[in-house]
């Protein structure tokens, strides 16, 4: 580096700043990290959650206040107690049970907070986004979700017939990279569609606990009407369920595995997320076609391909704006590997040497030799 500090405007030099033609400097970086961390976390894997957020902010050296969601504090508190007792200092983490509206606001509004870390709804997102704007604390969002999983004429049908319906199906469907839009080649539609509904018809519904279980309960009343909600939606807007549809008549909050056909582009079962086991099916012929259809939504998470062609595969996970795209497979995670969101998905990456980002300044620091 020669000496480019001291140039002012004009091209002129500093007089008050020594300056000698070929100076040489000594630099370096440091990461640092940020302070006080204020992380809010969903009820769909809680303990999940909580280790995919305090983990890369205690390691860059960070305090933290976690709020769980109200649904599911419970296992946040108890690891809370097993770090205290694997010699973690009291105050390092702080667990703060509470409503998102007072407890989450306050955390993300917070002065003293440098730096809030979101899961959740793309508009509890936006509203944290907005309250940390009081002292610019730093923003990491990963919100939701609908995302495309993508059959081709050449893919090992019931191959992705499985993975389609695991794409949805596991954890009732309360994922945010759950694969909800199904795109299937024409030729094979009516074959897949019968395969996923053959495959929900066969998923053992009940009591969480219960070991034969395969689906649980959807999480609260909240969120069984809003899934039921959308049912009735994709009724009226002229979509119809191939198996489904219906809420389960039974205590708790149970909801039909469902497979929906019919659906337009536009309809709300296509466009939003449902956030339960539904998945809507829709016919494609053309790869350009897919690719804009496949890229027309607000969300950008996650994306699956199904096909035997290598590098048709490369080229639509090229194609496709999303956070993370499978390739024959669906719902793979691993620490190594950035997660988060395009578009109103979120801000940022969680895991892979990217997450640090999120809990780190970077400062530049020049001696003059
Ligand atoms: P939510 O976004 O309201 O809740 C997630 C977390 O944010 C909870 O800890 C909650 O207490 C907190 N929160 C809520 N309002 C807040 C506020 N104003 N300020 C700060 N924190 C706040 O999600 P909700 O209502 O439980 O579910 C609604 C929909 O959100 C679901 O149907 C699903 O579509 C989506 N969702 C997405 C998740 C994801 O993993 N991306 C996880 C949970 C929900
Ligand atoms: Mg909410």
């Amino acid at each position: 580096m020669a000496g480019w500090a001291t140039k002012i405007k004009g091209g002129t030099v500093s007089p008050s700043v020594p300056y000698l033609p070929g100076a040489e400097f000594h630099a370096y970086t440091l990461r640092e990290p940020l302070g006080v961390v204020g992380q809010v976390i969903p009820w769909n894997f809680p303990l999940l959650m909580a280790a995919w957020k305090l983990g890369p902010a205690l390691t860059t050296g960070n305090t933290v206040v976690l709020k769980p969601a109200e649904q599911t504090p419970l296992s946040a508190l108890r690891l809370g107690e097993l770090l205290l007792e694997a010699g973690v200092p009291a105050g390092v983490v702080n667990v703060v049970p509470g409503y998102g509206e007072t407890a989450g606001a306050a955390l993300a509004a917070h002065d003293g907070v440098d730096k809030i870390a979101f899961t959740g709804s793309t508009e509890v997102g936006k509203i944290i986004a907005r309250a940390a704007t009081g002292n610019l604390k730093r923003v990491s969002l990963e919100l939701g979700g609908k995302s495309p999983n993508v059959i081709f004429d050449d893919a090992d049908v019931d191959a992705a017939i499985a993975g389609a319906a695991q794409g949805i199906f596991f954890n009732q469907g309360e994922v945010c990279s759950a694969g909800s839009r199904l795109y299937v080649a024409e030729q094979h539609f009516d074959q897949v569609v019968e395969g996923v509904s053959a495959a929900a018809r066969g998923i053992k519904v009940g009591h969480g606990m219960h070991p034969d279980t395969e689906m649980g309960p959807l999480v609260s009343q909240e969120q069984f009407d809003r899934v039921t909600g959308y049912l009735k939606k994709g009724q009226e807007e002229g979509s119809s369920a191939v198996t489904g549809g219906n809420a389960i008549d039974r205590d708790g909050f149970y909801v039909e595995p469902t497979v929906i056909t019919g659906a337009g582009a536009d309809h709300a079962i296509v466009r939003e997320e449902v956030f339960g086991p539904v998945i809507a099916a829709l016919p494609f012929s053309d790869v350009d076609d897919l690719a804009r259809q496949a890229n027309d939504s607000h969300y950008g998470l996650a994306a699956g391909v199904w096909t035997r062609d290598v590098s048709k595969a490369h080229q639509l996970a090229k194609r496709i704006q999303a956070g993370t795209v499978h390739v024959n497979t669906y719902h793979v995670f691993a620490a190594e590997l950035p997660f988060g969101g395009y578009k109103q998905s979120g801000w940022g990456r969680e895991m892979g040497e990217e997450v640090l980002n999120n809990y780190l300044e970077t400062k530049s620091v020049i001696v003059a030799l």
